[in-house]
């Protein structure tokens, strides 16, 4: 990461993109703002409003979606390429539903950021996203869920966790009144992580 300017961020998305708004405009006016601007949004999906959201932001937006290459090699490099020509210092993964390539997660080590509705540990790992989480966190009878930003490693949802902030769970609660509460935090607690992980790195760059 560089030193003192604003660091570039990368929001890689697949659908409506609240979490990547809400980074967007805390850079505008809010808690990142000086720190950190977004220079590139990746879609996994062609019709993702996220692409509109970053359009009308004046965002450079893309959309790279993996049936459209040969191997998982080759859709990575694209990606790969993108963010090394944007001269990105952090990926924000914001409902990215698409596996990140595994030379993507070793050239960025502790700097790729994912958003997960739950309480991680609980709820995460392969097939655990969007609806599907809810759905078994109002299963399992929990009274409490929430939403984690965590960086990513090359398992799912195993990184080290940087913020959580839970919601209470009530016995009438449906799977979509959950999410709905969830993501009012997630919109929360996304730049803060991303304000704490600056931050965290700018101290140590002081160190020396
Ligand atoms: C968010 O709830 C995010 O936490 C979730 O997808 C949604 C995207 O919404 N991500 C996962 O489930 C990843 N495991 P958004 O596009 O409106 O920000």
């Amino acid at each position: 990461m560089s030193k003192y300017s604003r660091k570039s961020l990368a929001v890689l998305v697949s659908g409506y993109g609240s979490n990547m708004q809400s980074i967007v405009d805390s850079t505008k006016d809010g808690l990142l703002k000086g720190l950190a601007e977004v220079v590139l949004v990746v879609s996994s999906n062609s019709n993702a409003y996220a692409i509109e959201r970053a359009k009308n932001e004046h965002i450079k937006a893309i959309c790279v979606e993996s049936k459209k290459f040969k191997n998982e090699k080759k859709f990575t490099d694209v990606i790969l390429d993108e963010l090394q020509n944007a001269d990105v210092d952090l990926i924000c993964l914001a409902g990215y539903m698409s596996k990140i390539g595994v030379e993507i997660i070793r050239k960025y080590d502790g700097r790729i950021l994912n958003i997960h509705p739950a309480l991680l540990p609980k709820f995460g790992g392969k097939g655990m996203y969007g609806r599907y989480v809810h759905e078994a966190v109002i299963k399992s009878g929990d009274t409490k869920s929430g939403a984690t930003v965590h960086f990513v490693d090359e398992n799912y949802d195993t990184g080290r966790i940087i913020l959580q902030q839970e919601v209470n769970i009530f016995s009438n609660d449906s799977p979509r009144d959950v999410a709905k509460k969830v993501m009012i935090i997630e919109c929360k607690i996304y730049p803060k992580a991303i304000k704490k992980v600056i931050e965290e790195d700018l101290k140590k760059v002081h160190l020396f």
